[in-house]
C-alpha cells in the first residue's frame, strides 16, 4: 500500500468514483466531461489529486480543486482548496487508508502555500472529517492548515 500524486493514467478511476459518489454509477453520459475536466485540471495545476494504491489497484482517492477567490486579510493569496472525490473502496474501509491519504495530500496542498480547505460532507463522512480537524460551519466544513 502506498500513497502518491495522481497521473493521467489514474483518471478513469476518478471518473468511476465520481459517478459512484454522485449515485450515477451506470450513467456514462458525462464520462468525457469528467475525463476532460480531470485531465485539464491536472495539467494546468488547478487540481491536486492523490491516490492510495494496493497491488497495482487504486483503492482510495482525494481531490483538491484550487480556487482563486478575492483576497482577504486572513488569506492574502485568495487561494483556497475545495475537497472532493473522497472515496475508499468498501472492502478497504475502516483501516485508516483515507485518513493517511488525506494527511499526505494535505501536506502537499500546504506546500503550495494554501492555508484553507473547504468541503461539503456526506452524512456518513462527518466524523471522518472531524477526526482530521475539520470544523463544521454554516455552509462548509473547514480546515485551516
Ligand atoms: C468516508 C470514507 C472516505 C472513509 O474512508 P476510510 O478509508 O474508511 O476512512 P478511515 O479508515 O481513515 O476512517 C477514519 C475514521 O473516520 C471515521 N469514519 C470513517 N468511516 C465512517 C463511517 N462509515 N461511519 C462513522 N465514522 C466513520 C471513523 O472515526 C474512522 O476511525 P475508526 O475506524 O478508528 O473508527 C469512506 O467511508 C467512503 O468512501 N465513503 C463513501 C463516500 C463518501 O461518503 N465520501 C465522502 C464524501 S464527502
Amino acid at each position: 500500500m502506498f500513497f502518491r500524486k495522481a497521473v493521467d493514467a489514474d483518471i478513469y478511476r476518478f471518473v468511476e468514483f465520481r459517478k459512484i459518489l454522485l449515485k450515477h454509477e451506470d450513467d456514462n453520459s458525462l464520462d468525457n466531461v469528467f475525463t476532460d475536466h480531470f485531465t485539464n485540471a491536472l495539467h494546468n495545476n488547478s487540481l491536486i489529486a492523490w491516490v492510495a494504491e494496493d497491488d497495482k489497484q487504486i483503492i482510495s482517492t482525494v481531490c483538491f480543486s484550487i480556487c482563486q477567490l478575492v483576497p482577504r486579510f486572513d488569506n492574502p493569496s485568495g487561494e483556497i482548496a475545495y475537497l472532493s472525490n473522497v472515496y475508499t473502496l468498501p472492502s478497504y474501509r475502516r483501516q485508516g487508508i483515507a485518513t493517511n491519504l488525506m494527511r499526505e495530500a494535505i501536506n502537499n496542498v500546504k506546500s503550495h502555500g494554501i492555508s484553507k480547505i473547504l468541503l461539503h460532507s456526506s452524512d456518513m463522512a462527518k466524523s471522518f472529517y472531524e477526526k482530521l480537524g475539520f470544523v463544521e460551519g454554516k455552509d462548509y466544513f473547514e480546515l485551516r492548515i
